[in-house]
């Protein structure tokens, strides 16, 4: 329904509602650009590819016909092959290289007399840019967006334009795999000369109450023409269902060109707080009038909700404390690479809050803007989080190269553009910098805290530290609001008491190691284990690491910590530690690992052993899982450590039948036997975990879990036979048919009775017709070289995952298919359907 405001004025930019004819070029590249009423509309389609050098390629006059069609986002290292030589500490994908991309567009005349500036809301990497041979500029850091004016150099008589871009992304210049291309969202912003500038408004909520929310709108209005305006600015308020809440209105003179900031404070009488449990959004609607004309319309999604943070109590959302179960992500989408995708992130957002997270750090980097945009919508708190490094480098090419010249700029845009995330509530000014170590490092630290106080002075800055006795000696920990640190539970105490006004965060937990569905027995130490995969036991990390129970442990003890980000929700490409240069006789052991085995989750989305020991202790919805599978054939009576997480008050363990006896969650502590000196143990406290060491005999695990004696869940394993069938389960049976969308499918290998086989390995092939088409499978497996874009993928204990895009503006039915030899195929349908 439309606002009041929006019936009365309507809205559209005059003269732009219009789709030029194509001119000569390849049928696909629809060259034309469509402006339809909004002032931002996305330029993704009909772009020219070319991997490696094109001297000459800057020229318009320069022939592209060979080039590769395609649309963006697009991620060119995805597409492999795997070489080692790329480095496996970036997921051994070519992502570095030269790339360049084109695209041919026509302005309609009326266009004439329009600001038009291009958007990318980011480009991997030192991206420079040409519009019809004219240089406009750049960005070296991949992950921040940029936009650049075209209007100068626009070609407005409906004659061609050619935009260039030319990326280069440098070997050794990330920690993990950062990707290549034009990876996430391209725009065209097509304003009057006076017009809202780009990230012009800045709304925050100062005094939040149960009765009213007082909103303060800075609006930066500017005009490029060569005469003062006098323009009204209105300024409304919409909640979710559209309704008027609030408005205000002035009337303005704008110098030529030149800005001005424009403050505007509203009352929304008896707000809808956003909250994690109601993340309720309003919106901002700034229109801007020229006598009667509307000459601007600009919208700012936002949130009222109230932040504190205190020493003793911790973290407050609207005076509620709320402990950060938190976890860090990097922003590769596994198998799709880091092309961005808007349902590939939603779905690992969901699957973070199916265990109980409520926040998310966005290691160690800028996000998306739709990252943003869905935790807004989803409810996830934010650390937003802008470097790995400063100008001390990490990896020979990395950012360090253009801190100086480029920091400041990097950081100033990050806050910019997403200042209005009520989901965002600290802003990290780094992870891990060596500057820990460096006197000068207290002085940046307080130089770029200040900075993000001047940008926003209503969220508290921090960055985390590994080296906390030097972060703290050097002043860097002092220097920021909320000191973070990764890794030091054994030092809370410490730092707690020798600074008791420190209000602290734990920025990066954990960095247990694990590979889905392994188990090796007996239990494996932290090492190099020759299978290239490591136990799902949760009980091994490298030796600044540790098991999440110990970290639990430590926030419960010290509730006053923010809380924490466990390191990472999901697997990552890139960083396969500990598969790093192992050389044995000359021999290579740690290829082909080439991803991360950090992850709560695999790189294909399914669920370690591990996502239900936090959801145990972060959720309260009864639960309880079992590890590990039961398909132990050739140990018959021997002891397998059989482990439950629950969240209930005791579990029952039951083998066919018969009861195992039932342990209760104390805080006893509880020794899990490790080889290969299997008298060594590792000790946990049964709050955290149960065990029982059981003899294996074939059949039925099961663990019955309860509350008050009271059965409230379970969960059980089966001894499965041998793979007999396969079976698709797509994660949505309707998707929209929009060339976005896309249906996650996990692909099973069952037995014959419908039993997950847990060891299986088999091949399967897909067929997907109709209105789809295969994006890309996986099977979350760390160490194999099978492309992502592939129509075949091997089970990885039991299970591998097909993604399937739809196509844009085809409805109807996708059709997919999966054999495997000597296996009963499956076949199942998507419905994709025009909104
Ligand atoms: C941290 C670092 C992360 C990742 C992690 C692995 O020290 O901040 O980026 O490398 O170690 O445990």
């Amino acid at each position: 329904m439309l606002s009041r405001h929006e019936r009365r004025f309507g809205w559209a930019l005059p003269g732009l509602l219009l789709l030029l004819p194509c001119a000569a070029r390849p049928a696909a590249q629809d060259r034309a650009v469509k402006l339809a009423g909004e002032r931002r509309v996305g330029f993704n389609e009909s772009w020219l590819f070319h991997r490696g050098e094109a001297p000459g390629a800057e020229r318009p006059e320069f022939i592209d016909a060979k080039w590769r069609a395609l649309e963006l986002p697009h991620d060119w290292a995805i597409e492999g092959p795997f070489d080692r030589s790329f480095s496996p500490h970036s997921g051994g994908l070519p992502f570095f290289g030269v790339g360049w991309y084109r695209k041919h567009f026509s302005l309609p005349p009326s266009a004439r007399g329009h600001r038009v500036s291009i958007e990318f809301d980011g480009a991997m990497a030192n991206s420079r840019v040409w519009l019809n041979g004219q240089g406009l500029g750049g960005r070296p850091y991949g992950y921040i967006g940029f936009a650049l004016d075209l209007t100068p150099h626009l070609r407005w008589d409906g004659r061609e334009n050619v935009l260039v871009v030319r990326l280069s992304p440098e070997a050794q210049s990330s920690r993990w795999y950062p990707g290549a291309g034009i990876y996430r969202n391209v725009w065209l912003d097509v304003t009057g000369p006076t017009h809202v500038a780009r990230w012009g408004t800045y709304v925050t909520t100062p005094a939040v109450s149960d009765e009213r929310a007082e909103v303060a709108i800075q609006t930066r209005v500017q005009n490029d023409s060569d005469a003062a305006q006098r323009v009204t600015i209105e300024t409304t308020i919409l909640d979710a269902s559209n309704e008027e809440v609030a408005r205000a209105s002035t009337v303005e003179t704008i110098p030529t060109r030149g800005g001005k900031t424009i403050d505007a404070h509203l009352v929304v009488a008896r707000p809808r707080r956003w909250d994690v449990e109601h993340p309720y959004l309003y919106r901002i609607v700034s229109s801007l009038r020229d006598g009667v004309s509307a000459i601007d319309r600009y919208v700012t999604p936002f949130g009222i909700r109230a932040i504190e943070f205190d020493k003793t109590r911790g973290f407050l959302l609207n005076g509620r404390h709320i402990k950060m179960q938190g976890v860090c992500l990097h922003h590769d989408l596994g198998a799709l690479g880091t092309a961005i995708n808007r349902r590939a992130l939603e779905r690992q957002l969901e699957i973070m809050q199916g265990m109980g997270v409520n926040a998310i750090r966005t290691s160690h980097n800028p996000p998306s803007p739709e990252l943003l945009d869905l935790c807004d919508r989803l409810g996830l708190l934010v650390m937003d989080e802008a470097f790995d490094m400063w100008g001390q480098p990490k990896v020979p090419n990395g950012h360090g190269k253009y801190f100086t010249e480029w920091g400041e700029t990097d950081l100033r845009d990050m806050i910019r553009r997403d200042r209005n995330h009520p989901s965002i509530v600290l802003w990290s000014i780094g992870n891990e910098i060596l500057e820990q170590g460096d006197p000068k490092g207290g002085k940046i630290a307080k130089r770029l805290t200040t900075i993000c106080h001047a940008e926003d002075p209503t969220r508290p800055v921090t960055a985390a530290f590994n080296r906390p006795m030097e972060a703290i000696k050097n002043g860097l920990a002092a220097a920021v609001d909320v000191p973070g640190f990764n890794y030091q539970p054994s030092h809370y105490e410490a730092i707690l008491r020798d600074h008791p006004d420190w209000i602290v965060v734990a920025s990066e937990t954990s960095s247990c190691v694990s590979s889905r569905g392994v188990y090796h027995l007996p239990i494996e130490k932290y090492a190099k284990h020759p299978s290239l995969q490591l136990t799902s036991y949760d009980v091994i990390a490298p030796d600044w690491a540790y098991a999440p129970d110990v970290e639990l442990a430590a926030q419960e003890r010290f509730p006053q910590i923010l809380g924490e980000f466990v390191w990472t929700g999901f697997d990552y490409l890139g960083e396969p530690t500990p598969y790093f240069g192992w050389r044995e006789q000359g021999t290579e052991h740690d290829w082909p690992a080439r991803s991360s085995y950090f992850g709560v989750v695999d790189l294909a989305g399914f669920p370690k052993d591990r996502y239900y020991l936090y959801q145990s202790a972060w959720t309260r919805e009864p639960m309880v899982h079992i590890l590990p599978h039961w398909n132990w054939e050739g140990r018959e009576g021997q002891l397998i450590p059989v482990v439950a997480y629950t969240n209930a008050d005791e579990v029952e363990l039951f083998l066919n039948g018969r009861s195992l006896g039932r342990k209760g969650r104390g805080s006893e502590p509880m020794e899990i036997p490790v080889g290969p000196n299997v008298s060594a143990s590792l000790k946990f406290s049964t709050k955290y975990r149960l065990l029982w060491q059981v003899p294996f005999e074939a059949g039925k695990l099961r663990a019955v879990a309860l509350r008050e004696g009271a059965p409230v869940a379970s969960d059980e394993r089966e001894t499965a036979g041998p793979p007999a069938r396969v079976r698709l389960v797509p994660d949505r049976a309707q998707i929209h048919a929009d060339g976005d969308d896309l249906s996650f499918v996990t692909v099973r290998v069952e037995d014959s009775r419908g039993n997950l086989c847990p060891l299986a390995d088999n091949l399967v092939r897909f067929s997907v017709a109709g209105v789809g088409r295969l994006a890309a499978v996986d099977n979350g497996n760390p160490a194999t070289l099978e492309p992502f874009q592939a129509s075949q993928r091997a089970a990885f204990n039991g299970l591998c995952l097909l993604i399937v895009r739809s196509k844009r503006e085809e409805s109807g039915q996708i059709q997919i298919t999966a054999t495997s030899d000597g296996l009963q195929p499956a076949q199942i349908a998507i419905a994709s359907v025009r909104d």
